[in-house]
């Protein structure tokens, strides 16, 4: 169980089905040992009355902005102020469009300009609006400004639909939570992720390169992150934003990541290659743009450094992860990698057509040495959680020494 001992928590509660789901996150932060206090949008109070809160966090709860009892004394100033975290759940698709703008015209909105706490949100919302042009924008915007973003989940909705939108279940929002303020179960782990295509230079203009998007490895660094990991990305070229990681490293070719990473490898506590890289590069680049002339063009190719393999040939070794790209036998050839390369866990993802490479939904087969299991079809995000998690148990299984 997550420790938030000491932890101030504002819980923004806004008008969603999935309100009555804040009842339960508010048990169990205050369970994790956080202190909590509630303020709700008029909309939510349509949904569970401001009561039930006010008795499972002991506090009063906020409502209105102006309100003469609290304003008096700078009520939505001192109560930005005394948070740690300021947790929206559930986020309407209606809120965030306010965040984005920067509305104040309500207590919440206010207060989530007012705080310099981190920020985070559970999104809640039907799956249509989840997926809808200007949600996708304010989330990226927001995103970009250092919001964090609890899920959302995908699964049946309150609505008859299914798809993503649904809010996180709250023990899954209180370990995220725990992860953002330094107690996840990745807490003090330095994790090192490859993410990205390689792109091997044939002149100075074209290269050869692979349809991977890098949204599965920023989608990890990110959710490492989120489960208080320290990260490290090397990136091959993406158009995908900054992720939050402790440091973004851009590499071009597989042997510039293949440097890059091994001159962190043996820092790092836990290292996932989730990079697309190229197996063979040009055997010599052309310092002129080749000419068009004969009818046929021969590109000797060599094999490129294993990165993978030489991570877990270190002596002192991060737990290593590797992917495998397969268009069949996915199982097998996992089993087989996970053997070959000496590794502690494979995550093997069917590849083709709108599979795997540049996707935003995938699937894992993930097997280490004594167990494995299967990751259903799920966007990215919420994958990378659950196969960090994994990663989590894994990990600390082999190291229990490290564990306080
Ligand atoms: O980026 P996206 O569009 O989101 O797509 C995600 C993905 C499909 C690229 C990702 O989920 C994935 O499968 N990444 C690994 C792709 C790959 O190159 O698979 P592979 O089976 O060829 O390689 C196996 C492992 O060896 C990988 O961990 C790879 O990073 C590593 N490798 C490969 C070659 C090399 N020279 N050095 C390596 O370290």
């Amino acid at each position: 169980m997550a420790s938030l001992a000491n932890k101030n928590i504002l819980l923004g509660v806004t008008g969603g089905i999935a309100a009555y789901k804040a009842a339960e996150l508010v048990r169990l932060l205050r369970g994790a040992g956080a202190s909590v206090r509630v303020v709700m949008t008029r909309a939510a109070t349509a949904f569970v009355a401001p009561l039930t809160f006010q008795a499972l966090s002991g506090q009063p709860v906020h409502l209105e902005l102006l309100d003469p009892a609290e304003e008096s004394a700078m009520g939505h100033i001192s109560l930005a102020r005394w948070a740690d975290l300021v947790l929206v759940a559930p986020a309407t698709a209606d809120f965030i469009a306010k965040l984005r703008a920067g509305l104040a015209d309500d207590l919440l909105g206010a207060l989530c300009l007012a705080a310099t706490a981190p920020l985070a949100l559970a999104p809640a919302m039907n799956q249509a609006m989840w997926n809808h042009a200007a949600t996708r924008e304010n989330l990226e915007v927001l995103e970009r400004r250092g919001v964090r973003l609890l899920g959302p989940a995908a699964g049946s909705q309150a609505c008859g639909e299914t798809g993503p939108g649904r809010m996180l279940e709250p023990a899954q929002i209180v370990e995220s939570v725990a992860g953002l303020l330094g107690d996840g179960p990745l807490a003090g782990l330095a994790i090192l992720i490859t993410a990205g295509p390689t792109r091997e230079a044939i002149d100075p203009v074209r290269y050869i390169s692979n349809r991977s998007s890098g949204k599965m490895g920023y989608a990890l660094a990110e959710a490492a992150s989120a489960l208080g990991a320290e990260v490290t990305l090397v990136s091959g070229p993406t158009a995908l934003p900054t992720p939050r990681v402790r440091e973004l490293v851009e590499v071009e070719s597989a042997d510039e990541m293949h440097r890059t990473v091994m001159a962190r490898a043996e820092l790092a506590d836990v290292y996932i290659g989730a990079a697309a890289v190229a197996d063979y590069v040009p055997n010599a680049s052309a310092a002129q743009k080749l000419k068009k002339s004969a009818d046929e063009m021969i590109l000797i190719m060599r094999k490129t450094p294993d990165i993978l393999a030489a991570v877990a040939a270190l002596e002192k070794r991060p737990f290593t992860v590797g992917f495998a790209a397969e268009t069949d036998h996915l199982e097998d050839y996992a089993r087989q990698k996970l053997a070959a390369k000496a590794l502690d866990l494979v995550a093997a993802n069917r590849v083709g057509p709108g599979l795997g490479f540049d996707a935003d939904d995938n699937a894992l087969f993930v097997c280490w040495k004594g167990g494995e299991t299967h990751l259903p079809l799920a966007p990215k995000p919420i994958l990378a959680e659950q196969l960090l998690r994994l990663i989590a148990e894994r990990y600390h299984a082999q190291n229990p020494a490290q564990d306080s």
